[in-house]
């Protein structure tokens, strides 16, 4: 244990931090969380954060043994990996785009440990630009750009909106805007229309578009998986996804950024600033990490992790249902691994989230993901059958 030392340390600090809202959301969550299973003696039903339950498939794990016994052999081992991704990954990620009809070049292609660390990070080769998230939001993009110093504003994608935030209203130049497809927290998925609004926008009015798309193996319906399915998206826009939610990589860690060649901001190349960041900064993911992704992101591999994507979506459907029994007002769910429903009684978020924990049930607080989300919670889909069933049963006291 470390001592009170003598002297004080007098280092500037960044005094964005004293301006952010408290602690990160989920990890205000675990620690409440921690203090239940203090008092209780027991661990919650965890329909909060969402992390997923099932094991990695079958071809991700003879991937990641395959290439551990390369590691182990002399004449197979790597050392640090490329900065920007095996060529075998990046090929795989170009390949898994022209699926649905997006051709990348491999060199448009970073890989990264996580769509988190990237949305946040991509603000180091940003100026003192504007920045909009829309409210509710995946409290990074907002939490990052404060620390950055940045002026963040909300844009209210709340149920009068359908849960989408429309570029009709939005008159800002030169910003950055920050869009997640399928909706984290709400579910809300964005159609062609709204989505060449919005590329439409950031051309004329010179903004960026940050668009996540770490939900895309979610989609049902035929609406875009990718932003660059929008024509002159490669011009305004960059796009961060990820393997976390579609083969269960939270604690592999694997995603990657996609920075069009074509995307310059007054005459700079922003694939080559961001390539400067990351090898500057970044030095690589794992090679066992890469092999795995390689084999989640091939053809029969995909299809393999998918049906892990069907049993959530199964779990997402007996949410709703008890929701519906119950008659409380819920969206998302289709689309998405999040199912988004209205507090019911008028309680606010908080005063839900403590009745559910009381009930030994974690959800999320809406107002936790911005001021549209209160009087909102969020439920996740990712734990087991068993749970899920468990916890709707243990709610459905006070829905
Ligand atoms: C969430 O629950 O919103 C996500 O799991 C958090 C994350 O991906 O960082």
């Amino acid at each position: 244990m470390f001592t009170a030392g003598f002297t004080i340390m007098n280092v500037p600090i960044n005094e964005n931090y004293e301006k952010l809202d408290g602690g990160y959301l989920f990890a205000e969550i675990a620690k409440r969380v921690r203090s239940y299973e203090e008092r209780n003696g027991k661990k919650p039903l965890s329909l909060g954060v969402g992390d997923v339950s099932l094991p990695l498939s079958q071809c991700v794990v003879t991937a990641m043994k395959e290439a551990a016994n390369e590691m182990g052999r002399a004449e197979t081992f790597r050392g640090y990996p490329p900065y920007f991704g095996y060529d075998f990954l990046r090929g795989a990620i170009r390949r898994h785009y022209a699926r649905f009809g997006v051709l990348l070049d491999d060199d448009e292609i970073f890989v990264s440990d996580g769509a988190k660390s990237d949305s946040a990070n991509f603000g180091d080769i940003l100026g003192d630009a504007p920045v909009f998230v829309c409210d509710p939001v995946y409290p990074v993009y907002e939490d990052a750009n404060i620390m950055a110093g940045r002026r963040v504003t909300r844009i209210s994608a709340a149920k009068e909106n359908g849960f989408v935030v429309s570029a009709k209203d939005f008159s800002a130049e030169s910003a950055v805007i920050y869009l997640c497809s399928p909706n984290n927290p709400t579910g809300a998925v964005y159609d062609k229309n709204v989505m060449s609004e919005w590329v439409e926008k950031a051309k004329s009015s010179g903004s960026l578009i940050i668009f996540d798309s770490s939900y895309q193996a979610y989609i049902v319906g035929d609406e875009p998986r990718s932003i660059f399915e929008i024509d002159g998206a490669d011009e305004c826009a960059v796009e961060i996804s990820s393997l976390s939610k579609t083969a269960g990589f939270t604690g592999v860690r694997c995603s990657w950024t996609v920075v069009p060649k074509n995307l310059l901001s007054r005459g700079r190349s922003i694939n080559e600033m961001w390539a400067r960041r990351q090898s500057t900064k970044f030095n690589g993911v794992s090679y066992v990490t890469q092999r795995a992704a390689e084999a989640a992101l091939s053809y029969a591999g995909y299809e393999e992790c998918r049906k892990n994507i069907d049993y959530y979506m199964e779990n997402a459907r007996l949410i709703m249902r008890a929701l519906s029994e119950k008659g409380v007002y819920h969206t998302g769910g289709k689309n998405s691994p999040y199912v988004w429903a209205k507090c019911p009684r008028g309680l606010s978020s908080r005063e839900f989230f403590d009745a559910a924990l009381e009930c030994g049930v974690v959800c999320t607080p809406g107002s936790g993901f911005g001021s549209a989300g209160e009087g909102y919670f969020r439920l996740t889909a990712f734990n087991t059958r068993q749970n899920t069933i468990n916890a709707t049963s243990a709610l459905s006291s006070i829905l």
